[in-house]
């Protein structure tokens, strides 16, 4: 995994090739939606294992069959916080690997003419402070929906808090960063830049619209 050092260790690119496979996959304008769902869940498992990776536990003891074993769990919980609706294309494949996870829901849609986020739906699980929380959004283009979603869960109480998302622009990056240098954004990669319509290039088009059908 690659640490680019404009933003110290705060942004991780996950280079694994099988992520960079599909990933390219992923962005080929002739895959259906249903494999572009696929994709994305497979992704999102892959890199759930990369953003857990620091997460603390605690030592316990097993019986197996033939005796005790020294091992470990998760200290903390896991929230996940999918921004609506793309973040739930992610959210299904992070689950897979931690389905103990809870579940808070961001409803956030980008306003077409200024490209400001607007928030519509926000439920949290009550206990978020406590936990470790991941925010899930495919696409940080500009960064409002994002920043604006942590801010949402700091509100809530969350201080361990950290970004997944799948293709970043430079612009969202730095916006993210300047927001809220304390959350570490993974994301498979960093792409050139946004287009005059707000859009990540080369990118991979809508993500929401991808996920659902809906283009
Ligand atoms: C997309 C995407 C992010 C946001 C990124 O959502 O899933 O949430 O845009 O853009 P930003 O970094 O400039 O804020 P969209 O507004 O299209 O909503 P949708 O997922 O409901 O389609
Ligand atoms: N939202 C998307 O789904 N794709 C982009 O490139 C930018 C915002």
């Amino acid at each position: 995994m690659e640490k680019a050092s404009e933003f110290g260790n705060q942004l991780h690119v996950v280079r694994h090739p099988l992520v960079q496979q599909k990933l390219s996959a992923a962005r080929d304008a002739q895959s259906s939606n249903a494999t572009f769902r696929h994709l994305l869940c497979e992704i999102a498992m892959l890199m759930a294992f990369e953003i857990t990776r620091e997460y603390p536990t605690r030592p316990v003891e097993v019986r197996t069959p033939l005796g005790i074993a020294r091992g470990a769990v998760l200290e903390s919980e896991i929230t996940l916080v999918p921004i609506l609706r793309a973040g739930l294309g992610m959210a299904d494949g992070v689950l897979q690997l931690i389905p103990q996870a809870r579940i808070g829901h961001l409803g956030i849609y980008r306003d077409e003419t200024s490209l400001e986020p607007v928030v519509y739906y926000n439920k949290l699980p009550p206990n978020v402070a406590d936990t470790e929380v991941i925010v899930i959004d495919p696409m940080l283009a500009t960064g409002g929906s994002c920043t604006v979603a942590i801010s949402a869960v700091k509100a809530a109480g969350a201080a361990r808090i950290k970004l997944l998302c799948l293709v970043a622009a430079p612009e969202g990056i730095r916006h993210m960063h300047a927001a809220h240098p304390d959350v570490a954004v993974y994301t498979a990669a960093v792409d050139e830049r946004l287009n005059e319509h707000g859009y990540i290039v080369p990118g991979l088009g809508d993500a929401g619209d991808r996920i659902f059908g809906t283009e």
